[in-house]
């Protein structure tokens, strides 16, 4: 997705490109260019479940090509994306159905309630603008300052090696780019801290580091901790940011969600039960997300030479494939079926718990001023959208009133 981050093209024009290619090709696929001299071959979406289904046509692979998870320094996109080290992911897996429980969302709404404490105020009642980037970032992640360098390094080398030729990038990464130096230095530094942490603590915990050193994986802890750090960051802020301003364009439906989370934790109390029956939050969240417009998804490189079904159009070994998703929007998360499962059900609780406090404790509006009839405008990169950078977002610390029930968490 990075290459399309800086190829900085306007939706229109993307729409009108894709619309035109399947015009002119009859349907068929075509190919478009991108950045760095590369190509991609656009399907259309009727194509999806053959791709789906293709195992000539692999996810993990490109990703590990794109995101140059063989460099040095980059070893977290290794560590998540390795082409046969899968103990320590499966063992997340297991661990995370087993013991995501109760605990750690209490964790997880802690941090958020002293995010919000922090970005957002708790010391005024009065409308104030929150700076959209770094507030809604922080409450995604309270992860470490280094962690958030390293994945801005990381995200920044590897926008800036997509553009160059391929024949000069490992000379640019070895020797020029500061992002690439900066990752190569956090990372071994993240390593020896893990291993002091692992060293000096004595009681085995019920978290990832003790999980991963129980599993018989090889990778680093370290690099997968940075590694999910990467993958959740922006995919999560982003969902977080498109449902604010959702939220807050659509006003009536605070009360319902207000009454349905009052209620839920009157009864129950914060549990993984609880926060999974939250379904309108739920389906509000979804919604938002569906509305986010991705151009093209599913994207995969081809390991091996594979022929278009009803054609004799082949598709070269070593061509990276997109589908066309012009005629459906889908969820964001739908969209990136290969992504790490465990970081969406990270991201589904994450968001949710986010919106919990936030009901509670914010009331949010686009301000006023800002909004001139027409709303915030979603920014295009490439083939893909953000939420408007440049948004004035207001919050004000809500009074408490009687009717609140308090969520008690
Ligand atoms: C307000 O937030 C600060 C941290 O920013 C915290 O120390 C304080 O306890 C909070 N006050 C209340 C009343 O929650
Ligand atoms: C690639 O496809 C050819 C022709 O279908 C087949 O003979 C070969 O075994 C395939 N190679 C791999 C690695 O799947």
């Amino acid at each position: 997705m990075i290459t399309d981050l800086f190829s900085n093209l306007s939706s229109t024009w993307l729409l009108i490109l894709i619309a035109n290619g399947f015009a002119k090709f009859n349907g068929s696929p075509f190919i478009v260019l991108v950045p760095g001299g590369g190509s991609k071959i656009v399907l259309p979406s009727s194509l999806s479940d053959w791709v789906k289904t293709n195992r000539d046509l692999d996810h993990q692979e490109l990703v590990r090509q794109e995101y140059f998870a063989r460099y040095s320094g980059f070893e977290a996109q290794y560590a998540i994306h390795h082409p046969w080290d899968r103990v320590l992911i499966d063992t997340l897996r297991t661990k995370l159905s087993q013991h995501i429980q109760d605990e750690l969302l209490k964790t997880v709404s802690q941090s958020i309630e002293a995010a919000l404490d922090e970005y957002w105020g708790n010391d005024t009642e009065e409308w104030h603008t929150i700076d959209w980037e770094r507030d809604t970032t922080g409450l995604i992640s309270r992860a470490a300052a280094s962690v958030f360098t390293y994945v801005k390094d990381f995200l920044t080398a590897v926008g800036t090696l997509q553009m160059l030729p391929k024949v000069i990038r490992p000379i640019v990464h070895r020797f020029f780019l500061p992002q690439s130096s900066s990752c190569r230095v956090l990372i071994k530094e993240a390593r020896i801290l893990v291993e002091k942490y692992l060293k000096e603590r004595t009681a085995q915990q019920n978290d990832f580091l003790s999980w991963a050193q129980q599993s018989q994986s090889t990778i680093h802890s370290a690099d997968i901790q940075l590694g999910l750090a990467v993958a959740a960051l922006f995919t999560t802020t982003e969902a977080l940011k498109q449902a604010l301003v959702d939220i807050a364009l659509n006003p009536s439906a605070i009360p319902l969600l207000r009454k349905e989370v009052s209620s839920l934790f009157q009864a129950g109390g914060l549990t993984q039960t609880s926060v999974n029956s939250l379904s309108l939050l739920d389906s509000t969240i979804k919604e938002s997300q569906r509305l986010t417009p991705f151009l093209t998804g599913l994207e995969r490189i081809a390991l091996n030479s594979t022929t278009l079904p009803n054609s004799k159009t082949v598709i070269p070994k070593g061509s990276i494939t997109v589908v066309s998703s012009l005629d459906q929007w889908n969820p964001l998360i739908h969209q990136h079926p290969d992504k790490f499962n465990e970081n969406r059900f990270f991201a589904a609780n994450e968001l949710k718990l986010s919106f919990v406090h936030i009901l509670e404790k914010y009331d949010v509006r686009i301000k006023p001023d800002e909004q001139g009839g027409k709303g915030p405008k979603s920014v295009q990169y490439g083939f893909f959208a953000i939420v408007d950078p440049g948004i004035q977002f207001e919050v004000r610390r809500r009074k408490r009133k009687e009717e609140d029930v308090g969520v008690g968490l």
